[in-house]
């Protein structure tokens, strides 16, 4: 698969002086945990060696629930796990007025101290190899930031979510003047809490340590947005390459695994079906799981809905709440739905034949499977970047609707307003428009990753770059 296969697959002692190394250092929240997992399989298609750097709790998390890659890529990537203090991991507060996964915190603290035994770590593995590469979550450059007192080392912070709604971080000024559309969302208030944004600034010293950025996008949609954040950073010598959409290689080869999300989609219409899921850091309450299955049934629309509570900071750690159907929803429902509390496939299910739409939080990984899959978008924005990617998807791509506006995010969403929403992307001429829309970029991104597609040339240019 990789183009520059001059370098070894397997890390072998006698070879790797000549090698170069690249370490993979991942936040510990799964749609973190899981962007870096296929980016390291992708780099690892070049023939370098790949070492995958957490705490032996969040490298389990990313091993059990791999989506969608092939288990031959996995295993040639080196896990290496690093002891993290004991850190509280208190269940999510789905009655919350904040959708923020403010459980997390605790886990994310505990990462930082992992500065010291990391750049231990470095300075092993910089006597080994040649040149080491640390490709590191935006939110782990503390944690990197020793990278720069050795010789042969250097960093790069790959960026989990699009450049758009980056650089709306940037801030106003930035906005005012080049990009009309970012100024439409003013403020963080609601995406992110206070804590949050002290964990943040932490990095932003670490940041400035960094050789260049790595982003999950496609410069044929993001171009815009990619040149303001160049911009932002010139004056260094950062290069900025954007290598998406990351998406799993298996899916377009191999076979699909045997599930019951799957099977049960394998009897249902082309396109006639809304997946709907809010990814793993968002918990509903009751309140709004009642109104939501009332709306999915009122719509007449058939739906695959998959009902998990948000995750722990430890995930293996003792019960979930097991949220509450309306009494006899699901028998009533039984011809037309299907309700599932595992962990699934989701890059198949958005893959599948019969998926015509995606009820979705807008998280980055979601978005880009469901832009890659060609489903349009029915957006419920939740926390975090999720209000920008949102609008994103529904006003810069015209792939979605939106089912509640970001100023109402504090009321109940009425089943009357998900019958709607439901309805005008799986059922109007409206929902035929941006099905066609994402239909058509999907042609467009795919391709752009295919031998010779614009973002593949990028990832092509990366590691060209960091094997120098
Ligand atoms: C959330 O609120 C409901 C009542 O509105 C209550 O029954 C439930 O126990 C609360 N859940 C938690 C985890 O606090
Ligand atoms: C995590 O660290 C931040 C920033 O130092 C601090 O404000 C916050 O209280 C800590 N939270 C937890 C849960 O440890």
């Amino acid at each position: 698969m990789g183009s520059l296969s001059n370098q070894q697959s397997q890390h072998d002692d006698h070879t790797s002086m000549e090698q170069v190394a690249v370490i993979m250092v991942p936040l510990a929240a799964q749609g973190h945990l899981n962007q870096m997992m296929q980016l390291s399989c992708l780099i690892s298609s070049y023939g370098l060696p790949v070492f995958y750097i957490s705490s032996a709790i969040h490298i389990r998390q990313a091993r059990v629930r791999v989506n969608g890659l092939n288990p031959l890529d996995v295993a040639k990537i080196h896990f290496h796990e690093i002891p993290v203090p004991p850190f509280a991991s208190p269940p999510p507060d789905p009655n919350s007025s904040s959708k923020f996964p403010e459980q997390l915190q605790p886990a994310w603290n505990a990462s930082l101290s992992l500065r010291q035994p990391f750049a231990a770590y470095l300075q092993e593995m910089s006597e080994k190899f040649k040149r080491v590469v640390v490709v590191h979550d935006f939110l782990m450059a503390a944690v990197v930031q020793d990278v720069i007192s050795i010789h042969n080392a250097e960093s790069y912070a790959f960026n989990c979510i699009p450049a758009f709604s980056q650089a709306f971080f940037i801030g106003e000024g930035v906005l005012d003047s080049s990009a009309e559309r970012l100024k439409e969302l003013h403020s963080l208030q609601g995406c992110i809490p206070e804590k949050m944004l002290e964990f943040v600034a932490i990095h932003a010293e670490p940041l400035r340590y960094r050789a260049g950025d790595l982003f999950n996008t496609c410069r044929l949609i993001e171009a815009p947005y990619l040149d303001l954040l160049e911009k932002e950073e010139s004056g260094g010598n950062r290069k900025t390459w954007a290598i998406g959409p990351i998406v799993p290689t298996k899916l377009s080869s191999a076979a699909k695994p045997a599930n019951k999300c799957l099977e049960w989609l394998d009897q249902q219409e082309p396109k006639s079906v809304i997946y709907v899921s809010f990814g793993t850091t968002v918990s509903l309450s009751d309140e709004q799981i009642k109104e939501l299955a009332l709306g999915l049934e009122q719509s007449k629309v058939k739906f695959l809905w998959v009902l998990r509570d948000a995750d722990k900071g430890d995930i293996f750690d003792g019960q979930v709440r097991r949220a509450e159907l309306p009494e006899g929803f699901e028998e009533r429902v039984k011809e037309v739905g299907k309700v599932v509390r595992d962990w699934a496939p989701q890059p198949e299910i958005l893959a599948h034949k019969s998926t015509g739409g995606f009820m979705s939080h807008c998280g980055w990984n979601s978005c880009i499977e469901s832009i890659t899959m060609g489903v349009p978008i029915a957006a419920w924005p939740m926390h975090s970047d999720q209000p920008r990617n949102t609008l994103f998807v529904t006003q810069v791509l015209k792939m979605g609707i939106v089912v509640m506006e970001w100023e109402q995010r504090t009321e109940l969403v009425k089943a009357s307003a998900i019958e709607n929403a439901v309805r005008r992307l799986m059922a109007s001429e409206e929902g035929n428009e941006v099905r066609k829309r994402a239909e058509d970029l999907a042609a467009t991104l795919r391709q752009a990753i295919e031998p010779g597609g614009a973002s593949r040339l990028e990832l092509d240019s990366f590691v060209a770059h960091i094997i120098r």
